[in-house]
């Protein structure tokens, strides 16, 4: 989910805030400013120069995202073990991998992938009465949900899609409905299978973080980002961590994910059937830090459309119950270093959140 990193507001002056309204009120997105044929991109673009990539901080290309193979999970009793500990690595030196062989059909995420490009790309009727920044809609569509609180815009139009007990199927949007539907279903065994991973990496029983309800509510983000006229001038998705426990990616072959490693973007190199997988702030605080959300960026480039979809897995947001770093985790040795605090809570401060900092640090003890 892509917020506001930093607090110099070029979009709070009057002029640039007008200028914006007037795109939004276009509903068209980025991608109705690339169909009228514009060669320069609006002021409200342009990022502030420190928030722009510097090639001195870019990774040499043999520095690459681990690749988590989960082909050999039930082979036998070395094999599990083998990918428990890579796992492991990945996760507290990473905050990223690439999950493959997880059983969820390549077909399948060609046709999510091809789902979000038709509603792009299709009719505007229903993009504009999807139109929307009320976060509360199940189902919306909009340019920069965040938008009123960021430095810049980004360039990219986004379709987001709540999933929880109380989703009504028929509001998704039909040329990608089926896919959503399908890939959700295909998702959430991953997930489980991934949190048993994950509970075992942390010294757990293996049913400890399903348990703890991780994957209630599935938020899917799916990001169309059109060919820039300046791509040096702005950016795809600005630098942020992610409010969800885990996210998954999925990115057509396009490439521009970038994460923050040992201080240097690495790209998270497309591999064709691999599920990109990242701890989101609520593991790194369950986790009690030592599972890591690491911050990630989307280049905007003159190759395009981008499609990807983000899936966030949150707990269950109508849930009363307090979420803080695991018990079992912590000793006199490991001291909680995290406030208890609510899903919904986290996700309000995160929101309104300002600076380049994580919304972790409001909850630190
Ligand atoms: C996000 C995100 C990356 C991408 O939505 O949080 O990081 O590749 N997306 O679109
Ligand atoms: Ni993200």
């Amino acid at each position: 989910m892509a917020m506001p990193t930093d607090t110099t507001s070029a979009c709070q002056t009057n002029s640039i805030l007008k200028e914006f309204k007037e795109f939004d009120d276009t509903k068209a997105g980025v991608k109705g400013l690339v169909d009228s044929g514009i060669e320069k991109i609006p002021e409200f673009f342009i990022q502030p120069q420190e928030l722009l990539p510097k090639s001195s901080e870019v990774a040499p290309p043999s520095l690459q995202v681990p690749i988590i193979d989960l082909e050999a999970i039930h082979k036998d009793a070395d094999s599990y073990k083998q990918i428990v500990q890579e796992l492991k690595q990945a996760s507290e030196s990473w905050g990223f991998f690439q999950l493959v062989n997880h059983n969820v059909p390549k077909a399948l995420l060609d046709e999510v992938i091809k789902g979000i490009k038709e509603f792009n790309e299709g009719n505007k009727d229903v993009k504009e009465k999807l139109y929307s920044r009320d976060i509360k809609k199940k189902v919306s569509f909009a340019s920069n949900l965040n938008l009123y609180q960021m430095s810049a815009a980004n360039w990219r139009d986004t379709l987001n899609c709540l999933f929880d007990d109380s989703l009504d199927p028929t509001d998704i949007p039909l040329v990608c409905r089926d896919a959503f539907m399908k890939y959700r279903e295909d998702l959430l065994p991953v997930a489980e299978t991934l949190y048993e991973l994950l509970s075992v990496a942390l010294g757990l029983p293996s049913d400890h973080i399903r348990s703890m309800n991780c994957a209630k509510t599935q938020i899917f983000v799916a990001h169309y980002y059109p060919p820039c006229p300046e791509p040096q001038l702005t950016m795809g998705t600005s630098t942020h961590t992610d409010p969800s426990f885990v996210t998954f990616l999925l990115q057509d072959s396009l490439g521009g994910l970038q994460i923050l490693h040992d201080d240097h973007w690495v790209d998270v190199t497309p591999i064709p059937g691999a599920l990109v997988v990242n701890i989101g702030d609520l593991l790194q605080l369950a986790s009690n830090d030592k599972f890591k959300s690491t911050k990630h960026r989307v280049l905007a480039s003159t190759r395009g459309p981008r499609i990807s979809l983000a899936t966030f897995l949150v707990p269950a947001f109508d849930k009363k119950k307090p979420f803080g770093p695991i018990k079992e985790l912590l000793s006199d040795k490991n001291p909680p270093l995290y406030k208890e605090v609510l899903a919904t809570d986290y996700l309000k401060s995160y929101v309104s959140k300002g600076l380049n900092s994580s919304a972790l640090s409001y909850f630190k003890l």
